[in-house]
């Protein structure tokens, strides 16, 4: 046992806010993130993922709470904390006139690597993440996907303890994203902690061992792949009536048999109800039946009915709705 680190989770914030003006950009997220595993930060456009990462990464000061990495303050611990961290940037960082060899070769050389060892481990990358063909073209020759990997790679010429990743793959075609993902396993199985920001569930999902859902600055949902898909991931029933004067004797019998909530859609005579079982689960095809069942017994005619998965803009939804209606009712 050798100080506060031993034990410490990779990443520990409490209450931690961010302010622009009036925008609260972060708004009190409170983050446990376990060494040695990928966390997946799940958010829309405007979340805060951007901006909490940057004060993990010490780029920003916190404006309250506080955030620890590897038991050591952001703030008051900074320099200890950049020694072990390392960033991946929303928008790529390397320099467009140079070559892939000459970026990851002069960042070695600033991370005070002798010339022949940048030059080594430049190649070594470059190699590791199918880059060879292309390391002596300038960058901005790149593809995307190219550029993304290249980024990675300039990220971990030191192996860093704890990486940042900020939506490495937002407009990646599938192929590249695949790659990315790869790297993203080789990097963890290595032993590096990953912290991965995302707006797609798919790629939380194929990552990362625990996700935390933000929006409007806070975390809205956490856990594991398997606890967030019991909640966030339930079945939705959506049915269209025959008419629309029928919608509010429908939602009332919905309410008593489906024991979830009900939305109204902007079509007058559409409704989903969000179910507490997830839709593969047969505790949901008999709430579906049951529902069926008791709308015809209450003289309600349904045009069309359907149980599956909630989009993912549902979920979002429904998440929302649930934490911020009080709020804006204030
Ligand atoms: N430097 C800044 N000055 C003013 N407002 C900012 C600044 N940086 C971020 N914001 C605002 O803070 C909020 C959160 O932004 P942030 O970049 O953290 O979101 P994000 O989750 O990373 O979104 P995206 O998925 O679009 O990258 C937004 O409303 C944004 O406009
Ligand atoms: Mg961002």
């Amino acid at each position: 046992m050798k100080g506060p680190q031993m034990n410490s989770p990779a990443i520990e914030t409490t209450g931690l806010v961010k302010a622009f003006g009036d925008t609260r950009a972060v708004d009190g997220v409170d983050l446990v993130v376990p060494a040695g595993t990928v966390y997946g930060v799940l958010g829309p456009n405007g979340a805060g993922k951007t901006t909490t990462v940057k004060m993990l990464a010490t780029l920003l000061r916190p404006d309250g709470g506080e955030a620890r990495v590897f038991g050591r303050d952001v703030v008051r611990e900074a320099d200890a904390v950049r020694g072990r961290v390392s960033l991946t940037g929303q928008y790529a960082s390397v320099d467009e006139d140079l070559t892939g060899t000459e970026n990851l070769v002069l960042l070695g050389r600033l991370l005070g690597h002798t010339r022949p060892a940048a030059r080594d481990r430049a190649a070594q990358l470059l190699a590791a993440f199918g880059l060879t063909a292309a390391a002596d073209k300038q960058v901005k020759h790149y593809s995307g996907g190219m550029r993304r990997r290249l980024d990675i790679a300039a990220s971990i010429l030191n192996t860093p303890d704890l990486l940042f990743l900020d939506e490495p793959t937002t407009g990646l075609d599938p192929r590249s994203r695949n790659q990315v993902w790869d790297i993203v396993r080789a990097i963890v199985a290595q032993g590096t902690t990953v912290l991965l920001t995302t707006q797609y569930l798919d790629e939380a999902d194929q990552l990362a061992s625990r996700i935390a859902v933000i929006d409007h600055g806070r975390v809205i949902a956490e856990g594991t792949q398997g606890e967030l898909k019991a909640s966030v991931g339930a079945g939705a029933v959506h049915l269209r009536l025959r008419d629309a004067a029928q919608r509010e004797a429908a939602e009332r019998v919905l309410a008593r048999v489906v024991d979830a909530a009900i939305q109204r859609e902007p079509d007058p005579v559409a409704l989903t109800a969000r179910l507490t079982a997830a839709a593969g689960d047969t505790a949901a095809a008999e709430q579906s039946a049951r529902a069926l069942a008791e709308l015809a017994a209450a003289g309600i005619t349904v045009d069309t009915f359907s149980l599956g998965q909630p989009s993912l803009d549902e979920v979002f939804l429904a998440l929302t709705d649930h934490t911020a209606g009080g709020e804006e009712a204030a």
